[in-house]
This record gives C-alpha cells, structure tokens and sequence, in this order.
C-alpha cells in the first residue's frame, strides 16, 4: 500500500476519494463500538475510522495501539457538523477505513508523544528519535531547514561561493580547547578538528575566491551551557575587498532576509549600534539586552562632599557611585527581595547595595535615608523618575563596578521581568584587540589573532599600552545573546608579526602554529573580512527555546555525552594499540 496523501492535506474537497496515508497511530479510543485512531505523520493528523460492521477489519484495528507504524487505505468522508474540528487543518474530515496494514507495531514508548511529555530531558536525549516525532519538537528542526535554506538563497543570490573545509586539521585559534583524533598512519601525532573554518577562510581570500560561505560544523572542548555545545554550526562568512561597513551591511540583509523568509517577523535595518566602551558604561555587559532600558548612570554629582562616608570616602579614593533605575519594580521589591539583590551583589564583588524608590503615590524610601536625605532629594529632581521606579546603586572601582552592577541588571531581568517581546538586534563594535588572562597571566587575543587592530590605536599604544587598543571587530547581540562575532583580518605581514610579539608569539612558535597562513600572506594577500553567525543560536531565538539543544537534532547533555549512542564510549584495546596510545588509569 503506496500513500497517496500526507496526514495534513485532506479537506471535504477530497470527500469520496479513496485514498491511503501512511503513519503513525498518535491515539486511539472506542466510542460505542467505534474506533476512532488518530493518524499522525510529518504534516499533520488525519481521523480514521474502523466501523464495526466491516468486523474483520475492526477486529485488527483493535489491537493497534499509540506508535504502531500503519497504512490504511479508505474513503474520505465529511465529519458530522458536531464533530468537525475548524482549528484543525483536516478537521473537516475522516477516512472510512476499509483497509489496514500494520508496517511495524510498537512497545509502550518510554515517553509521551502524543500529550504534554514530562519526562527528563536525559530520557527525552536517550530517546530522541521519538521525542523527535512530537510536532513541537519536529516544529523546530523544520524550522532550522528552512532558515538555512533562506540563507543558502540569499547568499547565493549575492555571488557567494559555498567550499567545504576540512575537518581533520590543525589547531585553530579561537580560544578554546581542541578535539584531538590521533593519526595511525602517523604515530604521536594528531588531528586538531577545527573550532572554526577560520584559517581556511582567509586562504580561500589569498585564492581569490573573494565572497565565501560555508553552513560549517565548529568543534570546541569547552565548559557547555544552554548556549554552547561542544559541537555547533557557524554560518561563516568571508569577503575581500571590504572594511567592517560592507561585512555589517551584508549581515544585516541576511539577517532580513533569512528571519522574514522563515518567521514572517519584520525585521528593519539598520541595526543599533554600541561601541565596546560604551555597552559596558550604559550596561555593564558586551551583549546587552537594550529592551529593557535600565541604564547605568554616574550618581557622583549629587553625593560630592556628602557626609555619608561610606560614599564620600569612595569618592576621595577615586571610586565611582553607579547605578540604575528600574520602572515597575519598587512595588514589587520587598525587604526581602532587596536583601536578596544584596546578597547577589556582594557574591559579584560588591560590599554592598544601595537603594532608592519612589513608591506608586509618589513617596521615596531609602535604604540610606537616614544618611542622606538631602541628596536624595536633588537627584530625584534631576533625573526625571517615575513613580514605581527603584533604583540600585553601589560604589567601587570603575570596571568591577559596572561589571557587577551589568550582571545583576542581568539577574534581575532573567528573575522579575522577561517580559519583553520582539527581537532586538544590536551590534557592538571596536571590541579591545587584547585582553589580560589572569588564569594563564599573559595577554590573549580578545577575538583571534588575525584580526586586525584599530591602527591608530595601535601605533600610540603596541609598545606602551597593549590593552588600550581597539579592534576593528564587532559582535550581533539579539535580547542578550551574543549571536555572531566577526573582524576586518590582518592583511599585512608586519602588523601579523607584532601582534604574535605582543602575545608573546616568538618567530618559531608562529611558524609552528600558522606558519602556512604567514606565507600564504606573502604571496598578495588581499584586504578580507568577515562574520561568522551561530546558526544554533539564532534558531533558538527564533523558535523561543532557552537552549540550543532544541534546535539540533541529536544534542549532547551538560557533560558532553550523547545519551542515545553512549558517545563518547570506550574503545577496543586493539584500536589503542594501533594508535599506539595507552589510557593512563585515573589516579585514585
Ligand atoms: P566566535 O568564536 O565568536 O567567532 O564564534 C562565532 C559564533 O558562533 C557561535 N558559537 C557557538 N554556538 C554554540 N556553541 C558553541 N560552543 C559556540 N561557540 C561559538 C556564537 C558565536 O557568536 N572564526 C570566528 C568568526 C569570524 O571571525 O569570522 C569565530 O568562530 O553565536
């Protein structure tokens, strides 16, 4: 029995067709003698009606139970009025069954497929190919389909060029650690599988194929989250001849473009735009969530020369007051949840945290009002505060205290509001080229180290200051989520070889680590840049899922596991010994 028609397309405009759909029995149920089973497939539910008086039939349809693979072939017939479902594409109509093949039957399935599933979700992993026959959770999958299909179409259309690159390789410099695959035919050494095409991608510039994508699987052995797996997919993109204008632009419309084409939500363009410097000034954070306001402002001015010292002694020691208002929260901030905030604050590096509300009808506490009651009254007449508002504010020094005050503005948002609609696009750009690393107390490459710096910048401070020069590079953040990161790329030799000094690179490390991309830049190079955004977390926005593992098919938990095949596994002996490698026994 070949189907004719998906579960999902039979209207009363097919009435008295004889037809045969193919699926799965999402449920089943006798009423007055008749059985009623839901079929279900990739498209949709279609009702099936086994009718006692065709007994022989009826008798088989009665051992059918929830998952069994079945065809039925049988005629299409109007449902009563009383019984048509409008809010169901096929809700009009049932099939009169008059024929029946089981394909496969199936056990009990460990979890809910066709009601609300509340199983673990390791239960849910070990048994994703089932999870995966929930609309829902298929819903999803399809989606991702379509958007890179929409990505595919307009990049294409705009003379990009898909290459593959490979994926047993060597090191790539994004920061985190490295997949190792061991070669047989080379004892003692090793694969690195690539954290990003992103060496690849500038060689396919020197070729000269000039506009390059590629939909890229990136591998990377780090600490995961609900927004990081140790394998996940960048759609990476490379062009020549541009600066940072023409990579954002080209971005821009591909986000238009793919989010339209697969959401129907308007996007418009351009997107806002915060330099580094000044997120973390207003926000605290290089991937703010602007929808919800709540900037940082200087409260310095109306406590100078106060009499308070816990705040006038940090003002002499050249310390800032800081901090933000939030409207519609004074009425929901009681003792307790202030205390709470403290307590979080304090856990960030704060000594502590300071408060003021205007009430509903207009009335202000504090918690320092005892202290400082006057200047109280001059900042609120400054700054325009509606009633219900609460502001929270500190004192320290200027980066642990924006950073602090940016994370529990963050906490706030995640814990009392998450309110906000709409997709709120938002690029942050001139990121510092440097940063410290206090774990491995040496400078690191913020972004990577092919990116190239702000020259300027670079020429008053390589030798002086190297934490003070700004990148030409820039990040998409949506409500918070940082979901691309891209740079204009060093073109030029000798730039490349001071930043590697300034990194504490010397000659035979770099020739060691991209001595291949050094000399390839010998050879005219031409000015490239490019982006790279995480396909995985865009669908996850798109879809509203707090983590990826919605969006991919076949996730891996927290710890890296697959649940379902057991990966990663251990293997046999005789693949130790033809790799020459030997597992060391834990110590005790
Ligand atoms: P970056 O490392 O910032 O840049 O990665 C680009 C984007 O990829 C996504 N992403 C991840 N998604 C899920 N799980 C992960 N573990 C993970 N790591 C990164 C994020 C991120 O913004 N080669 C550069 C890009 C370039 O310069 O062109 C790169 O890989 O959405």
């Amino acid at each position: 029995m070949k189907r004719t028609h998906t579960c999902g397309e039979l209207t009363d405009k097919n009435e008295g067709h004889r037809v045969t759909l193919c699926g799965w029995i999402d449920r089943i149920r006798n009423l007055g003698g008749i059985e009623f089973a839901r079929l279900r497939d990739r498209y949709g539910f279609t009702q099936v009606i086994f009718d006692p008086k065709n007994s022989k039939l009826h008798h088989k349809a009665r051992k059918l139970s929830p998952e069994f693979c079945v065809a039925v072939r049988g005629i299409v017939r109007k449902r009563p009025e009383e019984a048509q479902r409008k809010d169901q594409e096929t809700g009009g109509i049932e099939i009169l069954a008059e024929e029946l093949h089981v394909f496969s039957s199936s056990e009990t399935p460990p979890i809910y497929i066709n009601i609300e599933d509340r199983s673990s979700e390791d239960l849910r992993l070990k048994y994703r190919y089932l999870d995966l026959r929930k609309p829902s959770v298929r819903e999803a999958i399809i989606t991702r389909h379509r958007f890179t299909q929409a990505v595919r179409e307009f990049l294409n259309g705009e003379g990009f060029v898909d290459i593959e690159t490979p994926v047993l390789t060597k090191s790539t410099p994004e920061g985190a650690r490295d997949f190792l695959v061991p070669s047989r035919l080379r004892p003692g050494r090793f694969y690195a599988l690539p954290q990003s095409p992103q060496l690849f991608k500038q060689l396919l510039m020197v070729s000269g194929f000039d506009k390059y994508y590629q939909i890229a699987k990136c591998y990377r052995d780090e600490d995961l989250r609900a927004d990081r797996q140790p394998e996940h997919t960048q759609i990476d993109i490379e062009m020549s001849f541009v600066d940072e204008e023409d990579v954002l632009a080209l971005a821009e419309r591909l986000m238009k473009f793919a989010f339209e084409k697969t959401t129907g939500i308007e996007v418009s363009i351009p997107f806002k735009r915060l330099t580094y410097e000044k997120a973390m000034m207003l926000f605290g954070s290089d991937k703010p969530d602007t929808r919800y306001g709540m900037e940082q402002f200087n409260m310095a001015k109306w406590f100078e020369g106060t009499s308070f010292s816990a705040i006038g002694n940090a003002l002499e020691r050249g310390e800032l007051v800081r901090g933000f208002a939030a409207h519609g929260l004074a009425s929901v901030f009681s003792r307790k949840k202030l205390d709470h905030y403290t307590e979080r604050a304090k856990e960030l590096g704060l000594g502590g945290l300071m408060w003021i509300k205007v009430e509903k009808d207009g009335i202000t506490k504090s918690s320092i009002m005892k202290h400082c009651a006057e200047e109280i009254e001059l900042l609120l007449k400054d700054v325009s505060i509606p009633p219900d508002s609460l502001i929270l504010f500190s004192i320290g020094p200027r980066a642990t205290l924006t950073r602090a005050l940016g994370e529990l503005r963050k906490k706030i948002i995640t814990e009392e509001l998450r309110s906000a609609e709409g997709l709120d696009f938002l690029w942050v750009t001139d990121f510092p080229m440097f940063s410290f690393d206090q774990e491995r107390q040496r400078i690191v490459a913020e972004h990577h180290p092919f990116t190239m710096p702000n020259l300027d910048d670079f020429e008053k401070f390589a030798s002086s200051d190297p934490l003070k020069i700004r990148a030409r590079s820039y990040d998409l953040v949506i409500n918070g989520t940082e979901v691309a990161s891209g740079s204009v790329r060093i073109h030029r030799q000798d730039i490349q070889q001071k930043v590697f000094e300034i990194l504490g690179l010397d000659q035979e490390e770099a020739q060691g680590k991209f001595g291949f991309l050094l000399e390839a830049f010998k050879y005219g190079a031409p000015p490239h840049a490019g982006i790279a955004p995480g396909l995985d977390r865009l669908l996850a926005l798109i879809v509203g899922s707090d983590s990826i593992r919605d969006v991919i098919a076949f996730p891996k938990t927290a710890s890296g596991s697959d649940l379902m095949t057991g990966a990663p596994s251990e293997v046999s002996e005789e693949q130790l010994r033809e790799l020459r490698l030997r597992i060391e026994n834990e110590k005790p």
